[in-house]
């Protein structure tokens, strides 16, 4: 089961660094704030104090599964907590990001760790409009800022461990073909014209390999993994 055991900090660097590698796989960490918050590609994640959900899950994935497939994993689950957590409609910006109206509302970071992965997540839950980041791309939210109210983040969490177990289990049986139809339904980048990795086209799904697959002047590209910039 995800979530257990917990260890909760009033503050800390980075909950990242909270679990031991010997600590038992659905682990978590949790914090109220993080002083060096991590984001991807190196970034800094920056959060005002008791307004977020931060925690880090220690997993153990089978190694016929890709580890980097786990963002995407992760993205749908915290999709799917949003929704039942408000009245919201969230989407998926291929590799990790989660969005309400084009607007990043969470973040998910895979790191690999003695052989197991350490998967962070971050969702801005109740930030006013001037406590999230200014400038970011894409623009930031949160679900207050979505909703116009503020939402128990406590419940949150416990809804997104709740589907992180059952996403979990399915991609662990049965890879991301198990999410296949949604991953599709909730792609943030379908039909967008974007550069991904470097490359130039316009996006056309996620395969089963958690690779971006895009259509290019030259052909059909996949791409694994990298930044994506929208085009217009
Ligand atoms: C990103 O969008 O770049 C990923 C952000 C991941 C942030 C979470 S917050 C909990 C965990 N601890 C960290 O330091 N980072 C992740």
């Amino acid at each position: 089961m995800i979530g257990r055991p917990r260890i909760h900090v009033a503050e800390c660097d980075s909950t990242q660094l909270l679990l031991a590698p010997d600590a038992p796989e659905g682990a978590i960490a949790t914090t109220d704030h993080q002083t060096a918050g991590r984001g991807r590609l190196g970034r800094r994640w920056l959060e005002a104090p008791s307004t977020s959900v931060l925690a880090s899950v220690l997993l153990r994935p089978p190694p016929e599964r890709r580890a980097p497939e786990l963002s995407l994993v992760a993205a749908l689950a915290t999709a799917r907590a949003l929704e039942e957590a408000a009245d919201v409609r969230a989407s998926v910006k291929w590799p990790n990001d989660v969005l309400l109206e084009a607007r990043k509302v969470a973040g998910i970071l895979a790191e690999l760790r003695s052989g197991a992965v350490v998967l962070g997540i971050g969702v801005n839950v109740n930030q006013t409009c001037a406590q999230l980041p200014a400038e970011t791309t894409p623009p930031a939210a949160s679900l207050r800022t979505a909703t116009g109210r503020e939402h128990d983040r406590e419940h949150v969490l416990e809804l997104l461990l709740e589907q992180l177990d059952v996403a979990y289990a399915s991609w662990r049986e049965l890879g991301l073909a198990a999410v296949r139809a949604e991953l599709a339904e909730r792609d943030a980048l379908r039909g967008r014209r974007v550069v991904a990795g470097g490359t130039a086209g316009v996006a056309s799904g996620i395969d089963d390999w958690g690779r971006l697959l895009l259509e290019t002047p030259t052909g059909h590209a996949a791409v694994e993994s990298g930044e994506v910039l929208l085009e217009e």
